[in-house]
């Protein structure tokens, strides 16, 4: 493809996203397609002749967005929100088509300088000292696996550098709630303190995280000899938006040299809203942190934000230091590819930048204010009927509900629970995620897509009634 065809496709391909995103409010919100649907339709191999870019443009409708189901849409209320907003897109846009590589400072100057500024301005923003650090990794299972990783070396004195894991005679552990996501625990395994050694620490009521709890499993592996190593809480645990008490849990780290790391993946966008920091009272405590710009916040997917506190360490840990990457300012710069895994970095801090730019905080707060006043409405609407239940307290924008019929109960409440999700998901009138608490059936209804207004809020209440008579 010539610049010139670029410049020509390229429009059409803007007008295409414009268009999808006026009208995605008419399309089934949840994809009504079959497994195989698309490879069935797809040749078996690439085509050896370049094809026309129309008939490209003219798959995409007919075969990719029936197969789409849509994140954006204002009836979407799976899962979380994840939220690309227009002019973060067009970042990730630019991003793609300079097609520069971040492998040092030097190899795109602007690439680590623009990511070293949004980061601090979104430290700012979210109310930390400047204290932290931040740098940009594509997703919160990578951030939460960089920080057990650096956990484990500074627990062991960097081992790394001698036997690794297999030289050390004590179990490291790593505390977790049993609320926390699925990641955490990914991250535990591939950094290679084996399922033995992750203890899942009780929770309360509210389902979070019981600070006497983790000192006892703290206190009890040290009698059995094992090595206390990280504790990761959650703030905005994934189920219920659980709030796990980090003050309480940040000074049983302190007094036992346990890593703290704190997963704000989804919840930790509401920290740009000052009423909301108390839920992450104690923050200054922790090694790290992770807010997912790319949930609540709007910008499009992916981008991680992941914060430290001793940067030093953490370049330590993930430095490498070939010949053909070294240059005559290394010690002047950052150089991002030792705050992370990959060595190729992608320039995602421009869809950061296009987007607070453009928006502007005050748009920002505005709008997740606004999610949280239609999940405090739709939480009131359920709280008032007779015959629904909320199984969670409402601390941000997700509600955990449940359709309670009379004589109802156990396993033929399950079934009803995901029979009515089903119904819903299905009519493509309003996506939701049915998922298990206290191992029964429930609904997570989780507002926040960009597009989603009051009259959205109370069209699912009307539908949630009808999908259940
Ligand atoms: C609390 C929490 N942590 C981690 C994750 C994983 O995020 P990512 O997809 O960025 O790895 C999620 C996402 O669902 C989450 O809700």
């Amino acid at each position: 493809m010539t610049p010139e065809q670029f410049r020509q496709y390229g429009h059409q391909l803007i007008d295409l996203i414009a268009d999808y995103r006026q009208t995605v409010g008419e399309r089934p919100v949840m994809a009504q397609v079959q497994p195989g649907y698309l490879k069935a339709a797809l040749p078996p191999g690439a085509p050896q002749q370049g094809e026309a870019f129309e008939a490209i443009l003219a798959d995409v409708d007919k075969l990719v967005m029936p197969g789409l189901s849509h994140w954006q849409h204002p009836d979407f209320y799976g899962y979380f929100p994840s939220n690309g907003t227009l002019s973060s897109v067009l970042g990730d846009f630019l991003s793609t088509g300079l097609g520069v590589l971040g492998l040092s400072w030097q190899s795109s100057p602007a690439l680590s300088e623009l990511e070293e500024t949004t980061l601090d301005w979104l430290r700012q923003l979210l109310g930390l000292s400047d204290q932290w650090s931040g740098v940009i990794q594509d997703t919160a299972s990578t951030s939460t696996l960089v920080a057990l990783i650096c956990a484990r070396e500074r627990a062991t004195d960097h081992a790394q550098v001698r036997g690794g894991l297999q030289g050390q005679g004590k179990p490291l552990v790593v505390y977790v709630s049993a609320h926390a996501h699925s990641s955490v625990d990914k991250a535990a395994l591939l950094a290679g303190f084996g399922r033995d050694n992750i203890r899942l620490i009780a929770t309360d009521e509210q389902f979070a995280m019981r600070p006497e709890a983790l000192a006892a499993a703290i206190a009890q592996d040290l009698v059995a000899g094992n090595q206390p190593c990280a504790v990761v809480a959650t703030t905005g645990t994934t189920t219920t938006t659980a709030l796990d008490p980090l003050r309480a849990i940040g000074e049983i780290a302190q007094a036992n040299q346990l890593w703290l790391h704190v997963d704000s993946a989804m919840a930790g966008s509401a920290m740009i809203l000052p009423e909301c920091r108390w839920m992450w009272d104690g923050i200054e405590l922790a090694d790290s942190v992770v807010v997912n710009a790319h949930k609540w916040l709007g910008v499009a997917f992916d981008c991680s934000i992941y914060y430290v506190r001793d940067p030093q360490h953490l370049i330590r840990v993930m430095s490498t230091n070939p010949s053909y990457l070294q240059s005559a300012v290394d010690g002047e710069v950052k150089n991002l590819r030792d705050w992370g895994i990959p060595l190729g970095r992608r320039f995602r801090a421009l869809k950061l930048w296009f987007m607070l730019r453009s928006e502007g905080v005050e748009a920002l707060q505005q709008r997740l204010r606004r999610d949280l006043d239609n999940a405090r409405w739709l939480a009131e609407q359920v709280a008032a009927s007779g015959d629904w239940e909320l199984l969670a307290p409402v601390q941000l924008q997700t509600l955990c509900i449940r359709h309670r019929p009379a004589g109802v109960d156990g396993e033929a409440l399950d079934s009803h629970t995901r029979a009515w999700a089903e119904r819903l998901n299905a009519s493509g009138e309003a996506y939701v995620t049915p998922a298990t608490l206290n191992g029964a059936w429930m609904v997570r209804v989780s507002v926040g897509a960009l597009p989603t207004e009051r009259e959205h809020v109370q069209r699912l209440w009307q539908r949630l009634q009808a999908v259940v008579a």
